[in-house]
């Protein structure tokens, strides 16, 4: 069996270079982490957008050269005109189903235009599969953007076995009605042989809406496609935590480079403590409410005054949806407005970064921090918090929302905190920073090995096991 993953984005990012050829930079985000390393052990092909909606075939075989040889899994990239990929992706995907699968309103903004942009692209990425796909191989379509592909998909007689992971939170009905076409979307997917989530409650919410829109044969968590259609099939959902390549973080943090940059990194610190933060930079991460938190914490306890940095990493996403020009210039009036008030001229208490680290950069933070602050108001699962677990070189402290997918993992042995209340992330601050080195160890140790387990190989596995059952449901 081979394995064809769709997403939207590929793990590569094209951009044109200023004369010609193009520049290639790893796609940021847990979907392109988590699944990277699962292609590299599996391989198969990977379908999506390079970056450049109107770039194909050909310009991103000429861009990747010798690499595409190189990697054990080809790529093929879907070409779209440039309008229709804006108003897929701008509009119907991050306007509309972002904010309202994490529990938030919709732009009100996109209308009807949007919506048939987001089917046309479900049906470009349908074809580009029919194209590739071979009859015994497995179709497996990642996130939001691709909910109706498997419908297109056997509109266009395609018999595969067809699966499909959300990478995003699953809100209930209430909330979920806030999207124009909610009904069209959750049929489509429905016409997936399996449909994962994130989190026992993330698929319990969907079973819930299926139970409200009726009429699909659906049995607890099993249903059959309708009878209108030539061939009735099975289909069921699950869950399945995503994770990330544990030794590929471990190790990668204990290389010589990472420890050598790590070094550097610690000295310049000045023997102040290191808390973290890593963030794409996007309103469901919860940047303004953790640096209402760490300012309360500067207010309530005057010994972490002058000691402590908060070093947050905010990376660029997205920039051209209105929502995140106005998070970033929220965020950025916040860290003015702290540095303002506490700072003096040999501390600044906040330090912004509004870029993207090198994977080395990266590591060497999680090495060093004496604490990560991992704190969005609604989050799928989030990766960061297991890479500082798995990169982390002695035993700093993860401090958790509460509204993190990967609080069911790492509860804990994580401070779990409410990001929406500035006191309890002060408090966990504060805690984090005083914790006596035995519980700091066993609290780390633990997630450590929960992280080591629970990794991302296996999460595949569960996965395809899942899909076996599914056929096969003995
Ligand atoms: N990350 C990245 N570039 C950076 C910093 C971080 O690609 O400059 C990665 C990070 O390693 C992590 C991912 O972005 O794997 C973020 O995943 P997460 O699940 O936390 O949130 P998402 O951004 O997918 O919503
Ligand atoms: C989240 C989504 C992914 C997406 C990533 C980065 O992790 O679940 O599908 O790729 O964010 O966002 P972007 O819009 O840059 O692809």
């Amino acid at each position: 069996m081979r394995l064809v993953v769709a997403s939207n984005r590929l793990p590569v990012v094209l951009t044109p270079k200023p004369g010609k050829g193009w520049s290639v930079e790893p796609a940021a985000g847990g979907l392109v982490t988590a699944m990277e390393p699962a292609m590299r052990r599996g391989g198969g092909v990977w379908v999506g957008w390079s970056g450049a909606p109107a770039v194909g075939q050909p310009e991103l075989q000429r861009a990747l050269g010798s690499e595409l040889g190189e990697r054990p899994y080809g790529m093929r990239a879907v070409r779209v005109e440039e309008a229709v990929h804006r108003r897929f992706y701008e509009g119907f995907s991050n306007q509309v189903l972002w904010p309202v699968l994490h529990g938030l309103p919709p732009s009100p903004a996109v209308d009807s235009l949007e919506w048939e942009s987001y089917r046309e692209v479900n049906r470009r990425f349908a074809r580009a599969l029919a194209r590739i796909a071979g009859p015994n191989d497995l179709l497996w379509v990642h996130d939001y953007h691709l909910m109706l592909v498997a419908d297109e998909l056997r509109s266009l007689g395609m018999e595969n076995r067809i699966v499909f992971f959300l990478h995003t939170p699953f809100p209930r009905l209430l909330e979920l009605e806030k999207a124009p076409h909610h009904e069209a979307l959750v049929r489509g997917l429905l016409s997936y042989d399996l449909v994962g989530f994130q989190t026992p409650r993330h698929e319990s919410n969907f079973l819930e809406v299926v139970d409200a829109i009726g009429d699909r044969g659906v049995k607890g968590h099993r249903w059959a496609s309708p009878k209108d259609r030539p061939e009735r099939r099975r289909g069921r959902s699950g869950h399945f935590p995503i994770s990330i390549d544990f030794e590929e973080f471990a190790e990668g943090a204990a290389s010589s480079q990472v420890v050598e940059r790590s070094t550097h990194l610690r000295r310049e610190l000045n023997g102040r403590t290191l808390v973290l933060g890593v963030d794409r930079l996007d309103y469901t991460k919860g940047l303004p409410e953790k640096l209402h938190g760490f300012d309360r914490a500067l207010h309530r306890f005057p010994e972490l005054r002058g000691k402590v940095v908060l070093r947050q990493l905010v990376v660029p996403s997205r920039e051209a949806v209105p929502a995140y020009v106005e998070t970033k210039a929220r965020v950025e009036e916040l860290v003015s407005k702290i540095n303002g008030e506490w700072g003096d001229g040999g501390w600044t208490p906040v330090d912004y970064r509004y870029e993207r680290w090198e994977r080395e950069e990266l590591l060497a933070h999680y090495r060093i921090a004496d604490a990560a602050l991992v704190t969005p108001v609604n989050d799928g699962m989030n990766l960061v918090a297991k890479e500082f677990c798995a990169a982390n070189g002695g035993s700093g402290v993860l401090i958790l929302s509460a509204f993190a997918g990967a609080a069911g993992q790492l509860g804990h042995s994580a401070l779990l905190v409410n990001p929406r209340d500035p006191e309890s992330l002060a408090q966990a601050i504060r805690r984090a920073c005083a914790m006596p080195a035995e519980e700091r160890d066993a609290r780390m140790t633990a997630a450590r090995r929960s992280v080591r387990v629970s990794n991302v190989h296996r999460w595949v596995s569960s996965f395809l096991e899942a899909e076996r059952r599914v056929t096969d449901p003995r």
